[in-house]
């Protein structure tokens, strides 16, 4: 499906680890829509080196490291990126997360706040970050749009998604209140997409990840969101197609968060 809807477009794709990633499949979708983009994620993911097979397949994408915790990383990575683009930039993906509660199996209620400072920054501040320096260096196009990736987890409890429910309650933050700065000042729009439980290396890392992959999937009137679909999601809100749209948390995820319960899930609790 390509209807080069992206041509003509310059962006930033930030969090491809792997062939699993949601930004790695979004690279690959915007390659076919026409744009070009450079790729980004931590020093420490780039040494795997997976990342320079998907910059062959999306027409030598330029790989630029940047953690983005760093003020410094980020500034580099935005000024070459419209160095190496040849101009401002129309779209960034920011499709990065990750708990250190969360990989040492801290429960929730016995956390290290040393540890919680670091995933807030990582999975939700580096977005406001991200948005402060591109308005500094006024990098984005008008009508230029930014997405981050978000999990309904920021609305509702599951409790072995642990801290990151909170750094994702951030997240959505952000992006409503830097959506109205960013529209007001330079029409840009900022939308976070809540997506489906989706078999990735940061998605696998949370506890009893099968179980709750399994009950979204009987939870969803069309089943689980795939990492392409979201992926395609990705492309429509990064084409002129959604203009007017953004501040807004969009659900991608099969209808799961307004089911009230499934026929599926009705079977299961039938037996007396
Ligand atoms: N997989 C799911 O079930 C699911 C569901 C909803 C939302 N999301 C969100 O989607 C996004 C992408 O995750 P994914 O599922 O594709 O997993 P992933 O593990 O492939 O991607 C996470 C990325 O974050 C990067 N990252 C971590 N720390 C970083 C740092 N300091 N600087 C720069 N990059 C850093 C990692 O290197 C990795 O590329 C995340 O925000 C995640 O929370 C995932």
């Amino acid at each position: 499906m390509s209807n080069q809807i992206l041509k003509g477009k310059r962006g930033i794709i930030f969090g491809a680890l792997d062939e699993k990633s949601i930004a790695w499949k979004t690279a690959l979708a915007c390659h076919a829509e026409g744009a070009v983009f450079t790729l980004t994620n931590a020093p420490i993911a780039l040494r795997m080196g997976a990342i320079n097979e998907l910059a062959a397949a999306c027409g030598n994408a330029k790989v630029i490291p940047a953690d983005v915790t760093s003020e410094e990383d980020l500034n580099k990575l935005i000024q070459e990126s419209m160095e190496v683009l040849g101009g401002k930039l129309d779209f960034v993906l920011h499709s990065v997360g990750m708990s250190l509660n969360v990989r040492k199996k801290n429960a929730y209620t016995d956390l290290n706040y040393d540890f919680m400072h670091k995933t807030f920054d990582i999975s939700a501040i580096s977005f406001h970050r991200l948005m402060q320096l591109l308005m500094k260096q006024d990098a984005m196009n008008e009508w230029g749009s930014i997405v981050g990736l978000t999990y309904i987890a920021a609305q509702r409890v599951f409790p072995d998604y642990n801290e990151m429910a909170e750094a994702k309650s951030l997240l959505e933050s952000f992006a409503r209140s830097f959506g109205y700065h960013f529209g007001k000042a330079k029409k840009v729009r900022v939308n976070t997409i809540s997506q489906s439980p989706t078999k990735t290396t940061a998605g696998s890392g949370v506890g009893g990840f099968d179980a709750f992959y399994n009950y979204a999937d009987k939870m969803s009137p069309l089943g689980n969101a795939s990492a392409e679909a979201c992926a395609e999601y990705c492309v429509s809100l990064f084409s002129d197609y959604t203009r007017m749209v953004t501040m807004q948390n969009l659900f991608h995820d099969g209808g799961f968060s307004f089911t009230g319960i499934s026929a599926d899930a009705m079977e299961l609790f039938a037996q007396e």
